[in-house]
């Protein structure tokens, strides 16, 4: 099997399907257009509308490399060789077009013909009943039987959640051999040890799983086929674990160097890097991608994922922020083919910082108040730190166990760890009560009850921004009190208020409610049972009783910023519609103070050209300064004036119809500004594609529309200062530098090779005879193993029958590339078994084929001693044939 870089494995796979007459879509965005998920999990997520038949698909038979995130298992990434929080996912997915029988041979002819891997070392499980599937691999590819095992539902039934679609797959298994066993004697196909590596899913799509867990047939037949890039890479390239792939190496490396750590030198240290390399992409990716560090949800995600990293760091004694060193590292190995990194970078350079800089603030915090705690418990004589302190340091200060234990450790102090998990685990348990509570009380009993008692609320903020109103209900942890005070955290209904609570994509506002003896400051407004709107808040003062008459005011700043938004989405909408045609549509939309977003439908992605029509358009749109019109009328009168509405949202008898008088008409229930001058400035930051044929534009308006501006000038003028010239020639002027790059770098490496093939004359001079064969070894400094090859090449040419055994070294580590002529293996050698016996000496391992082998060894000082030893294993292979 050819090594290949990931990158070149990646570009295979969807070439292969290509062929097979499917289009290669880019990546789709981390943030799923369906609801119920946090994440794109899978290749086929974006295409879900497609399998469920709920939307008709523009091609039948699709290709991508999808960039996917996993956070069910964060503790144990670092821990294994395997699991990872960001990683991405070839795949290839039939929407009613070929199924099984199109799919079984292609997947074997990719992997044993086009990646070559050994046919001898796959085996493919199935669903237990599926004999058309044990049909296709037996009959078609010629599977023996005893290579095809059928497994239950846990193994081979693939549902993307508990309701969606779903259908019996098909597992690709790569044995690695016995070293990678995990030794139990019933270790087989199966067994989740690194042994039996599953390294493709094919899905056959057959159902929907509904709400009462009955499995309905779809109305076509389905393919979604996904292998990750980083398992298959680490498979191609021998290697132990994904971490080893060139996909992650240099990171890895990097991380060594930050910490000042080598790789393979301590279990700790393996662990910490490699929890650094994982998470800073996710970080990268997760961030150009739109998400923001926030106290849930995705944003949630990602602060515990960049706390982890900088936490482990600590653990290795970097206590400086590394984090943005490594972003240079994670732009060489993704910004080809993900272009999302480039234009992101300011953005994800910030994010970064800041978020590292405040945790660095909040570790320095709980580490002064851990060492008093300590000191004072040592001078009480105790050994001993309570679980319960070690909890509430995390809790409080978001401070991480591990490191309580090291600091603990350094005074000599234990910590109860089983007691720290139990309260972890109380925690979760509370957590996990309170969301099904918060879920439950919204939709549920309590406030159905209200509702029917107290009416709707009235909504007083599309003309005022302050009201008094009595104060109705007052709710703790989903019970209804008559009072609240100071430090409770409550929900509050009003009988009218000028609080818009969250719906249309709107975001509900913020504010304070001001009583006569207390005061509430609101922290988000949401909608119960349809009628009442709740604000969620904490009493800061004081008391608040039912019966009390509050003035409720928002925060005007915010909600200012909040209408130019929504307005602008309104322009936006109209302008994308004369762009790129009518069959626009509205598939979703946030509106912030931050930013705006809003999904459409497309079938392709909005060109740089177009994307400047529509920001011209809307921007004309503000100049012209038109009032907003706000109407009441009936659904079907606003239908004949031509209102845009969404399809699937249901309208009550009397709408409210917004225009923007010669441009745009919609429904809308929002908020927005009086005349479209207010907005200011729009600008879009980004489009992407969310799901197949649906699109995604995040922009922004008014003063964040100002500062993106301002941001972009500054990038400029510091290019300006690095490159000179005219801003018009940069683009040209980059183009030329990194040819100029690529030509030095290939000038470089002939050099290079030209300075060790002057070696080769004398290598082949010094070469020992063992039976007849010509041993030719040789140690190069800091070469990489293409170089060691071509020179490998060049004395294959000269000899026959040969073996080379080359050592590269460097500071760390030594690698061995062995390589023979056929005329040698034929009298038995095998540069595989040769690089494996001599790699042991210098403290590694490897292996590989008979004509080729590499393998590493992390005792440079070694690497002499296990060349002289090639002589002798020679001679006892040999011999041995
Ligand atoms: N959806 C399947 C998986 O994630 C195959 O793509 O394994």
């Amino acid at each position: 099997m050819q090594w290949r870089k990931g990158r070149d494995l990646r570009e295979l796979f969807l070439a292969y399907f290509e062929e097979k007459n499917s289009v290669r879509y880019p990546s789709f965005s981390l943030i799923p257009e369906d609801p119920t998920i946090l994440f794109t999990i899978a290749g086929m997520v974006p295409f879900k509308p497609f399998f469920l038949g709920i939307r008709r698909p523009e091609v039948l038979r699709a290709t991508t490399s999808q960039k996917c995130i996993r956070t069910n298992d964060i503790d144990n990434v670092g821990r294994t060789a395997r699991h990872h929080t960001f990683f991405e996912m070839l795949g290839n997915f039939s929407f009613g077009d070929y199924f099984k029988k199109e799919i079984i041979p292609w997947s074997w002819e990719f992997l044993t013909e086009r990646v070559g891997l050994d046919p001898n070392r796959l085996y493919a499980t199935i669903y237990l009943d599926d004999d058309e599937a044990f049909h296709f691999w037996h009959t078609s590819v010629g599977l023996s039987k005893d290579r095809i095992v059928r497994l239950g539902e846990d193994d081979n039934f693939w549902a993307v959640g508990p309701v969606g679609p779903c259908g019996p797959c098909s597992e690709i298994i790569y044995d690695q051999g016995p070293e990678f066993s995990c030794g139990r004697p019933d270790c087989a196909v199966g067994c989740s040890c690194d042994r039996y590596l599953e390294i493709w899913n094919l899905v056959f799509m057959q159902f929907n799983r509904n709400e009462a867990g009955e499995l309905i047939p779809l109305p076509k037949q389905n393919i979604d086929t996904g292998m990750g890039l980083e398992r298959l890479s680490s498979v191609v390239q021998r290697v132990k674990s994904d971490f080893e792939t060139d996909l992650f190496k240099p990171l890895i490396d990097k991380a060594c160097a930050i910490s000042g750590t080598s790789y393979g030198a301590t279990p700790r240290g393996d662990l910490a890097v490699r929890v650094i390399s994982d998470h800073v992409r996710a970080l990268a990716f997760m961030i150009a991608d739109g998400i923001l560090p926030a106290n849930e949800g995705r944003g949630y995600v990602l602060r515990r994922l960049l706390r982890r990293a900088v936490r482990f760091g600590r653990l290795l004694g970097v206590d400086r922020p590394f984090l943005l060193d490594l972003l240079p590292t994670v732009m060489e190995l993704m910004a080809d083919p993900y272009g999302e990194l480039l234009a992101n970078r300011a953005t994800i350079e910030s994010v970064i910082s800041l978020e590292e800089q405040k945790f660095g603030r909040t570790l320095e915090q709980g580490s002064i108040l851990l060492e008093t705690e300590v000191r004072s418990r040592k001078a009480r004589g105790e050994t001993a730190l309570p679980g319960g302190v070690a909890f509430e340091l995390y809790d409080t200060y978001g401070f991480p166990f591990e490191l309580t234990q090291e600091i603990c450790s350094e005074q000599g102090v234990s910590v109860d760890e089983g007691e720290f998990r139990e309260e972890m685990r109380k925690q979760k348990e509370r957590a996990r009560a309170a969301s099904k509570q918060l879920a439950s009380t919204l939709s549920g009993t309590l406030y159905t009850e209200l509702s029917e008692t107290l009416g709707s609320t009235v909504f007083d903020g599309y003309d005022r921004t302050e009201a008094t109103s009595e104060v109705k209900a007052l709710v703790i942890e989903g019970a209804a009190v008559t009072s609240v005070e100071e430090g409770d955290v409550v929900e509050v209904v009003l009988a009218r208020t000028p609080f818009y609570g969250e719906r249309g994509g709107q975001v509900g506002d913020r504010g304070v409610l001001e009583g006569p003896s207390g005061r509430i400051v609101v922290e988000d407004t949401v909608i119960a049972a349809g009628t009442l709107t709740v604000h969620r808040g904490r009493v800061v003062s004081g008391t608040v009783s039912v019966g009390d008459s509050v003035t409720a005011r928002i925060d005007v700043e915010r909600r200012t910023a909040i209408r130019r938004h929504h307005t602008a989405t309104h322009l936006l909408h109209e302008a994308l519609i004369r762009v790129l045609g009518e069959h626009v549509r509205q598939a979703g939309s946030l509106v912030s103070p931050e930013l705006l977003r809003f999904d459409f439908t497309h079938f392709a992605p909005v060109t740089l050209r177009e994307l400047e029509r529509v920001e011209r358009i809307v921007n004309a749109q503000i100049l012209e300064n038109e009032d907003l019109r706000v109407a009441h009328t009936t659904l079907d009168e606003a239908k004949k004036q031509g209102a845009k509405a969404l399809f699937d949202e249901k309208y009550g008898e009397e709408v409210r119809v917004i225009s923007i008088p010669g441009f745009s008409t919609e429904l809308c229930g929002g908020v927005h500004v009086d005349a479209t001058g207010d907005i200011g400035f729009f600008k879009i930051l980004r489009e992407e594609g969310i799901g197949a044929g649906v699109r995604r534009i995040t922009a922004v308006a008014g003063m964040p529309a100002v500062e993106q501006a301002l941001d972009t000038a500054r990038v400029v003028s510091e290019l300006e200062l690095r490159l000179g010239g005219d801003p018009d020639q940069f683009v040209a002027k980059v183009e030329a530098l990194q040819d100029e790059v690529k030509h030095l770098q290939k000038a470089l490496a002939e050099e290079r090779l030209r300075v060790h093939l002057a070696r080769v004359e004398s290598l082949v001079a010094a070469r020992r005879d063992v039976a007849g064969i010509s041993v030719v070894t040789g140690l190069f400094r800091n070469v990489d193993d293409q170089l060691l090859r071509s020179v490998g090449d060049r004395i294959k040419a000269a000899l026959s029958p040969v073996l080379v055994v080359f050592a590269g070294v460097t500071e760390e580590k030594v690698l061995f590339v062995a390589m023979a002529d056929d005329a040698a293996v034929q009298k038995g050698v095998h540069a595989g078994n040769v690089v494996r016996d001599i790699s042991r000496i210098a403290g590694g391992g490897g292996g590989g084929r008979a004509q080729t082998a590499q393998a590493g060894g992390k005792d440079p000082a070694k690497a002499e001693e296990a060349l002289a030893a090639v002589q002798a294993v020679v001679e006892k292979l040999v011999s041995g044939k």
